[in-house]
């Protein structure tokens, strides 16, 4: 499925989504607030039901209660999600992202997701990702190129915020690149985990056109400051790889 929302974030890469978990969970309106003042266009939720990954976060209610304009990026670290896909889509998500090592059908679940209305505005259509553990060799995201929207690359095992950023991510953002180009179909590429103000710009130079951080946002003190940061270094590095474009391309004419 195509729409608005797809087409927005395909055009003028890379975007910074950011994930809400280590933000004041008691003051979510605020927090978001303070994203949307510093121009972010998404917020990153990480779903982790306790199986699929250690940790327990937060499900459809909390998705629901987000009042914010940003697009709602829902990360689903969780076991089988076929049959907790419609409470999500209830719920206001623009874009649904499951663990390919979660799902015993991962293609239909993109399939039923093709067939989902968004809950915010229709016509704005859902963004159907897939995500792939640092473990899982690139090459599972193949079968599933003629349905995804999205592929985002973990560089953390799922789990926790605040995780180092795994090396091996760079080669495999490469292949997942390389993948998407060879299927003729306009699909996203994200980068997810470990994402800091130290690395922020050589990771938002790797090619991918979704940058996800949270914490190094959401740190307790200065998340505007964070925000901006951010937003900033991952737009540069848009703006450089534009510069990159090869005379000849028909890019800048
Ligand atoms: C990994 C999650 C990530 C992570 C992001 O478990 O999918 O979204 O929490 O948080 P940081 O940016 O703190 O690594
Ligand atoms: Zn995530």
């Amino acid at each position: 499925m195509t729409g608005p929302a797809l087409e927005r974030l395909l055009a003028d890469g890379p975007r910074l989504t950011v994930g809400m978990i280590t933000a004041d969970l008691t003051r979510l309106g605020d927090e978001m607030a303070v994203l949307e003042r510093a121009g972010v266009e998404l917020v990153h939720v990480d779903v982790m039901d306790g199986v699929f990954c250690p940790m327990l976060t937060v499900g459809p209610p909390v998705i629901k209660a987000i009042r914010t304009p940003l697009l709602k990026d829902v990360h689903l670290m969780i076991d089988d999600p076929l049959p907790k896909i419609a409470a999500f889509v209830d719920a206001g998500a623009d874009m649904i992202t499951f663990q390919v090592e979660g799902a015993a059908q991962p293609h239909r679940v993109l399939q039923v997701l093709a067939t989902a209305t968004n809950a915010n505005d229709p016509a704005r259509g859902i963004v159907r990702g897939i995500a792939i553990n640092p473990s899982t060799p690139v090459g599972a995201i193949e079968p599933l190129l003629d349905e995804v929207d999205y592929v985002l690359v973990l560089a953390v095992n799922p789990g926790w915020g605040g995780q180092a950023f795994i090396p091996a991510t760079e080669g495999r953002l490469e292949a997942a690149r390389r993948l998407i180009e060879g299927s003729g179909r306009r699909i996203l590429l994200g980068v997810d985990g470990g994402v800091t103000r130290a690395n922020v710009a050589r990771v938002a130079g790797l090619g991918a056109d979704v940058v996800v951080s949270g914490s190094a946002i959401f740190d307790g003190s200065a998340a505007a400051e964070n925000a901006t940061f951010m937003l900033d270094q991952v737009r540069s590095a848009g703006r450089s790889d534009a510069a990159r474009v090869p005379v000849g391309t028909g890019a800048h004419p």
